[in-house]
């Protein structure tokens, strides 16, 4: 599905008083977005509900973005679903999280083929329950030759542990002879990270108001623009991915540069 001028008016097209698709220039949409989809707990404890019901009001917002991101054509969305850290967690929640992530998955992939969407993961997959593992490969499978949007989900995935498997990749090429130091550079490492062919992250989104990374893609965000909203995840729809759009294209990125004056 190629990026449809006609769809995307469609649907922003009732719009609040403060925001409209007219403030966006269409020619500078960002190519990569990632969100730190954050503040289910809040929103549901706010509601008087379980920490698992703001999880499942998640899913719903996890749609709209994906959805908006096709239709605003961006090269990539990417999303930080579960930590390495997140193991924590109760386990009844972390239980909670793996069967949501597996039947969210299940449900989801009519609209990844009516979208063209095509599916990666960032984390390391072999650490979760089976059910899950085989849905994320039944996902990848069906997925593999879609040729729009990339829709990344980080699911037990933490930087700190990506950038070690990457280096000890490189040491065992190495130790076989098919790298010598030389070799190692920061294409060579880029390469064996699980983003690994994507373009950084043009925009960076935090929902619930947290100013900080919490291990989510400490290589890939060196130049990338940071977006943080109070919104809590379960109320994040088209319009606050606008807003964040509208004040990505607010900004000077000069990479280190000076900006021609
Ligand atoms: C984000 O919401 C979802 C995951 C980390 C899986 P939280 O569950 O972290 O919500 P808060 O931060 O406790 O409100
Ligand atoms: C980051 O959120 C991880 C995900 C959104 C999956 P957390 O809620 O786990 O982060 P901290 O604990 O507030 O740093
Ligand atoms: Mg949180």
């Amino acid at each position: 599905m190629q990026f449809d001028p006609e769809k995307l008016r469609a649907y922003y097209a009732d719009h609040p008083d403060d925001i409209s698709l007219d403030d966006v220039d269409l020619e500078r949409i960002p190519r990569h977005v990632s969100i730190i989809m954050d503040g289910n707990g809040r929103w549901a404890q706010s509601r008087g509900l379980d920490r698992s019901q703001g999880h499942v009001a998640g899913v719903d917002s996890l749609r709209e973005a994906v959805t908006t991101s096709v239709r605003l054509g961006l090269d990539v969305l990417s999303v930080y679903a579960f930590s390495t850290e997140n193991w924590r967690r109760p386990q009844h929640e972390v239980d909670l999280l793996m069967h949501l992530f597996a039947t969210t998955l299940v449900n989801e992939l009519p609209l990844f083929h009516q979208e063209n969407v095509r599916l990666r993961f960032f984390g390391d997959l072999s650490a979760l329950p089976e059910q899950t593992r085989l849905v994320f490969q039944r996902g990848l499978d069906e997925t593999a030759d879609h040729s729009g949007m990339v829709f990344a989900l980080a699911v037990n995935y933490g930087s700190r542990a990506e950038i070690v498997r990457a280096a000890r990749e490189l040491v065992g090429e190495a130790l076989e002879g098919k790298l010598s130091a030389e070799d190692v550079c920061e294409e060579a490492l880029a390469e064996r990270l699980y983003t690994a062919g994507l373009p950084d992250p043009d925009l960076l989104i935090r929902t619930s108001g947290e100013l900080r990374l919490s291990n989510y893609l400490l290589w890939q965000l060196a130049y990338t623009e940071f977006y943080v909203t109070d919104t809590l995840w379960p109320d994040f729809s088209r319009w606050d991915f606008l807003r964040a759009i509208v004040s990505f294209q607010g900004r000077s990125r000069r990479f280190g540069g000076v900006v021609a004056s």
